[in-house]
């Protein structure tokens, strides 16, 4: 299994990188990729951890050489939002990013997975679709919006609410990565019977946790260490379903005919990457008008993905 990181030495790549070191399967290969010169360092420095993982690291115009022959690609590249901002307001610094790494994708590992974690989520995803089509190389079941802090972060605040182990916890997470598009839904957890008045509250708090960290940092930038332990939790779940493990993870994906019907939910992970789509958990009323609510901001960021890409 090869699996290469894009911006490997960003404040989500170095840990994200450390974790994939520590999990990945004996005899996988780990390929780092940056802009910034000591890309080859961090790859030095973590090559001395004695697992049966081998490390390298490429910099500047050697992306497609970092990506050659991947099994999958997790990119957290690009610019962080400082408080005050949505993840929307990155769009103009972080689409183009996606879309050039992308169509480097295209032709170095053209049958690998591609997991984004680069926000906005909602709007990058859907660009790289567009690469990749254009290319023509798109597998709507290998391109996935990791939406997993989502999940960890919900599995932890319901952990603490309902006062038990987050083991005995499990939460799907669906809609978009932003604000109001992120709808846990908390009325359908196994074991957990949360009042209505608590999932009121619990909903904007994980909606808004992002932000919750981004105020706390105070400028120096968004959550680093708990995305990078949730993309290596979705890089290790895509990891064991290539290997021919069924798996299900929430995560953002094409659910429709078209690259406009981008949605985060429970998926069957596989061989071949999406495996199926199973119909959404039954919703209360309160999930069902969340979910209502959020269709035009969330329609809204995936035409904007859309456009970019095809301008
Ligand atoms: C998060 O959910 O923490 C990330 O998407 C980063 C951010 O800007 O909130």
């Amino acid at each position: 299994m090869k699996v290469c990181v894009l911006g490997a030495a960003g404040g989500i790549g170095q840990p994200l990188s450390l974790l994939l070191k520590l999990q990945l399967p004996a005899g996988s290969d780990l390929s780092l990729y940056d802009v910034a010169p000591f890309t080859p360092g961090v790859a030095v420095d973590l090559s001395h951890i004695p697992t049966d993982v081998s490390v390298s690291g490429f910099v500047g115009d050697d992306v497609e050489a970092a990506m050659q022959d991947a099994d999958i690609v997790v990119i957290p590249a690009g610019v962080p939002r400082k408080p005050g901002m949505t993840r929307d307001d990155l769009f103009n610094m972080n689409a183009g990013i996606v879309k050039k790494l992308i169509g480097a994708g295209a032709k170095a590992c053209p049958n690998a997975c591609f997991a984004i974690v680069t926000n906005p989520v909602n709007s990058t995803v859907p660009i790289a679709a567009e690469i990749l089509k254009a290319a023509g190389v798109y597998d709507k079941r290998k391109l996935f919006g990791v939406t997993t802090l989502d999940v960890i972060r919900s599995i932890t605040f319901v952990a603490q609410a309902a006062g038990k182990s987050v083991d005995d916890v499990s939460v799907n997470v669906i809609g978009g990565h932003s604000g109001v598009t992120i709808l846990p839904l908390l009325s359908s957890i196994d074991g957990v019977d949360l009042a209505q008045a608590d999932i009121e509250a619990l909903t904007p708090r994980i909606q808004e946790a992002g932000t919750e960290v981004v105020e706390a940092k105070a400028g120096a930038g968004s959550a680093t260490l708990s995305m990078a332990q949730a993309a290596a939790r979705f890089t290790a779940s895509l990891v064991a379903a290539l290997d021919g493990e069924s798996v299900t993870e929430c995560c953002y994906v094409q659910v429709g005919e078209d690259t406009s019907s981008f949605h985060a939910q429970p998926v069957v992970l596989g061989k071949n990457g999406v495996e199926s789509i199973p119909p959404l958990p039954a919703l209360s009323d309160y999930e069902q008008k969340v979910l209502d609510d959020m269709r035009g901001t969330l329609e809204g960021n995936i035409s904007k993905g859309l456009e970019f890409a095809n301008s």
